[in-house]
């Protein structure tokens, strides 16, 4: 497609003589938590057969994850505890020092604990080498299970790798392989549908793919960016104003497909205001000050569903709408439907946030879900990956 990568070749744990060893896992445990309790369980579901292999090879199985952006301070709300509790496992509340290590040292052979949330330390998003070395002198060696933080210069996904003898797990493996087909074998029409919150990697991604998509379709935070750069009034939408130059670029590009009407929500209000506004004009007032879109309106819908049909492959990252709630939850629903349904084209789906959205149970072949959101659109882009690097056969 952009780049080809040629069927990477990653290091595999099972390469790996785990037997008796202390194993820092590094997984992807950022679940949505609601009052305490783990509302999807796909991302543990994922990690299970790694854990399993370890367990069944005696190895002390050390748990590393993120959760959230807590932006290297100890909050509450992100800490890992609720789902230690959940599975049953030994927790710390730390994720380095001599507690940790003599935790460690009284689990037994085959036993596995989790370590606190690693973003509660500045070392972890500043991939600080005196941080990744502090996690290293826990373990005998290092295994990587978290697709979906491959593309982050994050201490716990390449720092780490200067100081433990280091493998790709058997969930990142599937991952890898699985998207190195598509990288190779695109098929046209390619329909890219980007929504979600995260701005800021995929305004940079979605420049990758201008050349090779023939559609893609915005909602969420990227389509909200381009109705500002448009000069249209936005309210408290999300958005990201520092990237209105790089946004404004992109404006008059033929292959991106906004929103033609969209769903706004009053945020000062309890008993929230629901109305649908279409899109007129480039300048128009589309939300007041209080306001905010919150969803894809249902004119968008069946705009959508036109490329949905046609398409021979289809990337899906991020929701089309705030879809906790169920008044800005139609335009992912619908969109959903007519994949599900309708389409007959090879169909990717990565990401936390998107996953969560869908049936709990997928049975589609031609359905491939990614738990990667940012990770896999880079994947897919053929830009640089820093975790999957050090894993990559012969490359040290
Ligand atoms: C995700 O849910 O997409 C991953 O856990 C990555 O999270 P991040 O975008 O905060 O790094």
């Amino acid at each position: 497609m952009i780049k080809k990568l040629l069927f990477m070749k990653l290091k595999s744990l099972k390469q790996a003589n785990v037997y008796h060893k202390k194993v820092l896992l590094r997984v992807d445990f950022n679940l949505p938590i609601q009052r305490g309790k783990i509302t999807d369980e796909r991302k543990i579901r994922a990690v299970a057969p790694t854990i399993k292999y370890l367990l069944k090879e005696k190895a002390k199985v050390i748990l590393i994850s993120h959760l959230g952006r807590p932006n290297g301070k100890k909050i509450s709300k992100y800490s890992l505890r609720p789902i230690a509790r959940h599975l049953r496992i030994k927790f710390n509340s730390d994720c380095y020092g001599k507690k940790v290590k003599q935790a460690i040292d009284k689990l037994n052979w085959g036993e596995v604990i989790l370590l606190e949330n690693l973003r509660f330390w500045p070392g972890e998003e500043t991939n600080n080498l005196f941080f990744a070395k502090q996690l290293s002198n826990l373990a005998d060696l290092y295994v990587n299970d978290a697709f979906s933080v491959c593309h982050r210069l994050h201490a716990s996904v390449v720092g780490i790798t200067k100081f433990l003898p280091s493998y790709a797990g058997l969930l990142l493996i599937k991952e890898v392989n699985s998207l190195d087909q598509v990288l190779n074998y695109p098929a046209h029409p390619l329909v890219i549908l980007m929504g979600g919150a995260k701005i800021n990697t995929k305004l940079n991604i979605l420049t990758r793919f201008l050349s090779v998509a023939d559609h893609i379709l915005l909602a969420g935070g990227l389509a909200n960016n381009f109705f500002l750069a448009r000069g249209a009034q936005i309210g408290r939408s999300i958005k990201q104003t520092e990237l209105l130059s790089s946004t404004k670029k992109l404006l008059n590009q033929p292959n991106i497909i906004l929103p033609i009407d969209c769903r706004i929500g009053n945020l000062t209000v309890k008993n929230k205001l629901v109305k649908t506004v279409h899109l007129n004009s480039k300048k128009q007032k589309i939300c007041s000050s209080t306001e905010a879109i919150l969803d894809v309106g249902p004119a968008t819908r069946q705009l959508f569903a036109k490329y949905i049909k046609k398409a021979k492959m289809i990337i899906w990252n991020g929701p089309l709408g705030l879809f906790e709630d169920k008044r800005y939850a139609q335009g992912t629903k619908k969109v959903w439907q007519i994949i599900a349904k309708q389409s007959k084209a090879k169909i990717i789906i990565g990401g936390g946030d998107t996953l969560a959205c869908l049936p709990k149970r997928i049975s589609q072949k031609n359905i491939f879900l990614s738990l990667g959101g940012g990770a896999m659109l880079k994947f897919l882009a053929g830009q640089s990956m820093p975790g999957l690097t050090p894993l990559i056969k012969n490359i040290k």
